[in-house]
């Protein structure tokens, strides 16, 4: 539509009609005919007459079905026949569900990201959606906290590639509008919600200007920058003030500063919440909060349905305030081509379009890239062909490794099992398996769904049999795969922990195959790093296979045979103990660091009775072959050309006979600024594949901007001086110094 007709729709809006605009609840709210029982209505303290046509947009209706009745009835119901935005907790996939996003972004493999994005912008486009509430860019180093899975990680130059990837694969290319087959992404939470004090879910935030812009604001801004259509605003308090209520914040940084132009949505009840944090006093003085801090659409509250008509009519807020709000929803509707088209995608002849064998081999490839061997002693791995293996413990046949967020839309049903993968690599007869212990130690909290899950996931059994049954089936083997780690309701929202290691059942078992004295090489089902340093000892090789999604049994069982290689980094630090925590690469130094002479010191910056090492360091990953990495000649002498970049050579050198897979890491020091910068900060990575017996020589471009640091106003400069680079691949580490 042109822009001068929706001009006219927004102008004819009466006030109740601009409102509703603004208004966003969960679609399972409403009836086929659009209308809302009286419980949900009571609970929202919405009043009775309330339907369809007095909403914006909906979420979490994931049934295409159901899309289109609603729709039906919201234009039916709408003077004006505006359509509904449908939104979706679509966080990495549709109905082929990839790895988790911390597990993704360890492959450095940029492209495959983007396109797994694309694909799950495709099944979400068939299925009606317009819009998914992801990516999540929030820089995350505190494992503690249970929404690390959802995150790249705790590093920035990873999480803005990811940023930029999947708002790329989502969205395409965005002129006017957003093209067939792609959805727009709401990227999330603005600003810092991964870092709640002591990683409890929804704390308050309190961090330095310094550290807000030059960690933990640029992996948002790096989508905005790629176009990203909405921003959610955090639940935590940052600073003092509540991000959905925080006017410098969502108007100053994002909308001035970087230029963001788009629509930003309040996180589920936030803007209620305001009062709870002690912010407002009541829901008027909540609407007026968010309004003025330009949130447009108020999630699954009466706040602004309820709020912004009467604080207009008194002129305690000017109606300008709303119509920018209205303005911006109309114009996403637009750029979605809604008005032409509210059943966008729904008219679609679907079947089967979902899972299709593109999306199920790119999701391979995606596990087998993300998976980390965190250990491999004596080249456990990969596993011979002629070995008898046991597999033990529940994941060797459970379907329910998709993680905390997949259940929005994803099924269980469709996983390719640990034990269907291995049977197609190894031969049947060598494979054995034993649950080993309870993944779920009771089926009662599933409520309705309790005999689905038991159906899928299997009985619950007695520990002392399970083990003793392992122990048996694990004596006749030559080596034990066992899987260990969190079930998927562990991690996600509202699943802080203080405790860290494993369960004591997985110890006990542990412990008692180890009686064996048989290889146990572990696979580690989790969503995020766990405390590993008492079980460690016992396994000769530890590859972290998260929770891999979809096609996870297909793409460990190609890595344990061998027919992939590993070549995934760690994108969040595995601490030690708990007291190490917030523990992350990218530390200043100290005045008085740690080293080999004055360890045994004590006015140093160390632990009495801990390691300052955590257990896995970020960018930890081993591959099944090794390759030389070393800088070209002449590096030292670099100096920036015209257009500001230097280009940083180096060579690898494959001596094997096999073609290697890895990432290459380049890490800077800035030796000395006026603000003290990082010991090591990741600023560039290569994805590389190398064929046996070959030289390559390959270079990383950087630019001034890529060394430089923001002020605490959020200017970025550059210093001239001295720098470090570090070159990191396959377990080598090339320094180069120059002066620049
Ligand atoms: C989460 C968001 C999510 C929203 C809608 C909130 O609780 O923090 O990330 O998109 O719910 O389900």
């Amino acid at each position: 539509m042109e822009k001068n007709k929706l001009k006219e729709i927004l102008n004819t809006l009466s006030l109740k009609e601009k409102i509703a605009q603004t208004v966003q609840l969960n679609g399972d709210l409403f009836t086929d005919s659009g209308v809302m029982p009286t419980g949900p209505l009571k609970d929202l303290g919405l009043p009775d007459n309330f339907d369809i046509h007095q909403v914006g947009s909906i979420y979490n209706v994931n049934d295409p079905e159901k899309l289109r009745m609603i729709q039906e009835q919201a234009i039916n119901k709408s003077s004006h026949g505006i359509p509904l935005l449908f939104m979706s907790d679509i966080i990495y996939g549709f109905r082929t569900i990839f790895p988790l996003p911390l597990a993704q972004a360890g492959s450095y493999d940029f492209d495959l990201i983007q396109k797994a994005a694309e694909i799950t912008a495709k099944e979400s486009y068939l299925s009606g959606i317009h819009c998914v509430f992801s990516p999540m860019l929030d820089v995350v180093r505190d494992p503690r906290w249970g929404r690390v899975m959802e995150s790249p990680g705790e590093d920035i130059y990873t999480g803005k590639e990811y940023a930029k990837s999947v708002v790329t694969g989502y969205q395409g290319q965005v002129k006017d509008y957003v093209s067939e087959n792609h959805v727009a992404a709401c990227i999330k939470h603005f600003a810092a919600y991964g870092a709640p004090e002591a990683g409890r879910e929804y704390s308050t935030v309190d961090m330095s200007n310094q550290r807000l812009f030059n960690e933990y604001l640029p992996t948002y801004q790096a989508a905005i920058e790629a176009h990203a259509l909405l921003v959610m605003t955090a639940f935590n308090v940052l600073n003092g003030i509540p991000s959905t209520g925080n006017k410098w914040l969502n108007r100053d940084i994002l909308r001035e500063k970087f230029n963001f132009s788009g629509l930003l949505v309040s996180d589920h009840s936030a803007t209620e919440e305001l009062q709870a944090h002690g912010f407002t006093a009541n829901q008027e003085e909540s609407a007026k909060a968010s309004i003025e801090a330009g949130v447009d659409f108020d999630m699954m509250t009466s706040v602004y349905a309820n709020g912004l008509e009467p604080l207009i009519l008194s002129g305690k807020v000017d109606e300008a305030l709303l119509d920018e709000a209205v303005w911006r929803i109309l114009k996403l509707k637009n750029k979605l081509g809604l008005f032409e088209n509210p059943f966008r995608g729904l008219d679609q002849e679907n079947t089967g379009e979902f899972l299709t064998a593109e999306a199920k081999e790119t999701a391979v490839e995606l596990v087998e890239k993300s998976c980390v061997l965190l250990k491999n002693k004596e080249n456990a791995l990969p596993l011979s062909t002629q070995q008898k293996i046991a597999v033990i413990g529940p994941y060797g046949k459970s379907k329910f490794t998709l993680g905390f967020w997949a259940s929005v839309s994803g099924k269980a049903q469709d996983t390719v099992t640990l034990k269907e993968g291995l049977e197609n690599n190894f031969a049947k007869k060598n494979l054995t398996f034993a649950t080993g212990y309870n993944l779920f130690d009771s089926y009662e909290s599933f409520g309705p769904l309790k005999t689905g899950i038991e159906h899928l996931n299997g009985p619950i059994g007695d520990e002392k049999e399970l083990i003793e049954e392992a122990v048996e089936v694990a004596g006749n083997s030559d080596v034990i795969l066992l899987t260990i780690g969190e079930q998927f309701l562990e991690s996600g929202e509202g699943a802080s922990k203080a405790k860290l290691s494993l369960p004591d059942k997985q110890i006990r078992l542990i412990k008692a195959l180890a009686q064996l004295d048989k290889p146990i090489i572990g696979l580690l089902y989790t969503g995020r790093p766990l405390v590993l340093t008492e079980i460690e000892p016992y396994f000769s090789s530890l590859l972290l296979v998260w929770y891999p999604g979809t096609m996870g049994g297909a793409g460990i069982a190609n890595l344990l045979s061998g027919q992939a290689s590993p070549s995934a980094k760690l994108t969040m630090t595995f601490p030690r103990s708990e007291g190490q925590i917030p523990i992350y690469y990218a530390q200043n130094t100290t005045g008085r660091p740690l080293n080999e002479e004055n360890k045994n010191t004590r006015f140093v910056s160390k632990y009495s009775d801990e390691s300052n090492e955590p257990l896995y360091a970020f960018g930890t990953g081993l591959t099944y072959n090794q390759v030389d990495v070393k800088w070209l000649e002449n590096m030292e002498n670099l100096t920036f050309t015209e257009s500001n970049q230097i280009k940083l050579a180096y060579q690898l050198e494959n001596l094997s006979n096999e073609t290697s897979h890895a990432v290459v890491h380049l890490y800077m020091r800035d030796m000395a600024a006026s603000i003290v910068q990082p010991f090591r900060k990741l600023v560039a990575s290569q994805f590389i594949k190398i064929e046996p017996s070959t030289k390559e020589e390959l270079a990383v471009t950087l630019t001034k901007e890529d060394l430089s640091f923001s002020d605490n106003q959020g200017e970025w400069h550059f210093e001239s001086g001295k720098f470090g680079f570090y070159l990191v691949a396959y377990g080598q580490e090339e320094e180069l110094i120059i002066s620049l």
